[in-house]
């Protein structure tokens, strides 16, 4: 059986980015084998955010989420390789840092900070749906 190559959205988040911990996560994806196929750095406006984010408006933690991906830059980079969309999810762990194992970017890297929403140091695309839709938000010339 052959799996065809994937691409998936990741962000090191302004946490990950403010922590120096941008390295780490990109030779994390690499030692996983993934490719990188784009990558830029820059803080985010409200508008791209509002867009990315468009499934959690409205909820309880969508506007301290909007608050903290703009309050620094991240990186944005676009990976490649078979079902790199559930391999990144399960390098980054679980969303709340505290729950999430021990040997994921989350578990190892990650905590909770006693603040309005998780800050978690990276973002992935959780569908293909999802990650065609938000590599369009974030490399609309990819
Ligand atoms: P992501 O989209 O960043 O890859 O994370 P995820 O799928 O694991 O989590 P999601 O449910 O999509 O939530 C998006 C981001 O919002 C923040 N969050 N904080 N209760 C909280 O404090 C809370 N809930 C969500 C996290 O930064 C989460 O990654
Ligand atoms: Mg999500």
């Amino acid at each position: 059986m052959t799996t065809q190559t994937e691409r998936s959205l990741v962000l090191v988040k302004p946490d990950g980015f403010e922590r120096g911990l941008t390295g780490e996560v990109l030779g994390r994806i690499e030692t996983k084998g993934y490719v990188l196929v784009a990558l830029d750095i820059f803080t985010p406006d409200r508008d791209r955010l509002a867009e990315h984010y468009a499934e959690h408006e409205g909820k309880p933690f969508y506007a301290p989420l909007v608050d903290f991906m703009s309050s620094g830059p991240v990186t944005a980079v676009v990976i490649e390789g078979q079902r790199c969309i559930e391999g990144f999810r399960a390098l980054a762990g679980a969303t709340d840092p505290t729950a999430a194992l021990p040997g994921t970017i989350r578990g190892d890297l990650g905590r909770d900070w006693g603040q309005q929403v998780q800050a978690n140091i990276v973002h992935g695309s959780d569908s293909p749906e999802s990650a065609a839709r938000e590599i369009g938000i974030w490399f609309p010339d990819l």
